[in-house]
């Protein structure tokens, strides 16, 4: 209780500053004080994945690979970094990411600001071998179409060896044309080439697709129906939203980018559930959008998901929310 005050207290002085300014201050306090949650897990398998518990950290906080164990000490199970690309890059103009307090929701436009694979790589071959770290890869914003499976394949070479899973980001509103990798050939030609490269060598990461939450139900349908065909082993639902009728109704349609937490939830469970019906059994679900509690973290899973992630939910409820979520869910695994 006394915890959950001082968060309280500590974001609204947080949320007085510029989104950024302020994600930059918690985590020079994660840094200092993470260590003080740290508790120990051990890990388990789901579906060949060894995690140490079901909720993780979704892609995008940790965008430069710098804070893995402190994430780690708060109690997430598995955690996602990047999105990373070839090169660095500073990303959209700022101001980019928006703050829609009584909807519990962030607007963001960001565009993969990241210190570049290169910079990056160090850090990920020294996280300790009992994290299990996914690398979320995508391209750069200036790279042509026809060049963009050569952003994947570059990343991908860089990472794979320290990775638990690879996930291919073709799902970012702020990147102009990535979610045309959802059209069915363009998508193929990406992931043949990836999962020929791993065929190559031994160290194999899970690959995962993370997709976006605003295509059609035949887009879907056969992006679906490519994945059973082929050995991705699993997909993220989902990204943020640029449905023009959301940001419309949450006052922000003249905004670029996407939306994030309590107003993605829907959309995400819709399309969560659609897929779900369609996607072969063996492949590995991660569902993320809008996780502010543990009844909204179970929800999940009885629309079908085998992971969780969050990311929205710790801006606002700050690092207890994983505690409790965490806590919850151990509970039920030992009861049941
Ligand atoms: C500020 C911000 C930056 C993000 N950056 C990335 C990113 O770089 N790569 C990615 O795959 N997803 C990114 N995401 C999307 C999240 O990983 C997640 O899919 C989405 O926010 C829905 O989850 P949530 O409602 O728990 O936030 C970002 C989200 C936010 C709010």
């Amino acid at each position: 209780m006394r915890k959950l005050k001082i968060y309280n207290l500590a974001r609204k002085l947080l949320f007085l500053l510029p989104p950024e300014q302020s994600q930059n201050i918690s985590h020079f306090f994660l840094k200092l004080f993470s260590g003080l949650y740290k508790s120990k897990q051990t890990r388990f398998s789901v579906k060949g994945l060894k995690i140490k518990n079901r909720l993780g950290l979704a892609a995008g906080l940790d965008k430069n690979a710098r804070l893995i164990n402190e994430f780690d000490n708060i109690g997430f199970g598995f955690i996602e970094v990047g999105t990373i690309t070839p090169k660095p890059q500073y990303g959209n103009p700022k101001p980019r990411i928006k703050r829609l307090i009584s909807h519990e929701s962030l607007l963001n436009s960001l565009g993969f600001p990241n210190e570049g694979v290169a910079t990056i790589k160090p850090r990920l071959q020294k996280v300790r071998d009992d994290i299990c770290l996914g690398v979320n890869i995508g391209p750069n914003k200036d790279t042509v179409p026809q060049e963009i499976v050569n952003d994947y394949l570059f990343c991908y070479r860089e990472v794979f060896k320290y990775a638990d899973f690879v996930t291919m980001n073709i799902s970012s509103p702020n990147t102009p044309n990535l979610r045309s990798l959802h059209n069915i050939e363009n998508f193929k030609s990406v992931i043949d080439a990836i999962l020929n490269e791993r065929s190559k060598h031994q160290i194999q990461p899970k690959i995962f697709i993370k997709i976006s939450p605003d295509e059609e139900s035949k887009t879907y349908k056969d992006l679906i129906e490519t994945i059973n065909d082929s050995a991705i082993d699993g997909v993220v639902i989902s990204n943020t939203s640029d449905n023009q009728n959301l940001k419309e109704s949450l006052k922000v349609g003249h905004l670029p980018g996407g939306i994030s937490g309590k107003s993605l939830k829907n959309s995400a469970n819709k399309i969560l559930k659609e897929i779900k019906t369609i996607i072969n059994q063996e492949k590995i679900i991660v569902a993320v959008g809008g996780i502010f509690d543990v009844d909204s973290y179970n929800e999940k899973f009885e629309l079908g998901a085998d992971l969780v992630q969050m990311y929205t939910g710790l801006i606002y409820e700050g690092p207890n929310l994983v505690k409790r979520i965490v806590k919850n869910d151990n509970q039920i695994s030992s009861n049941s």
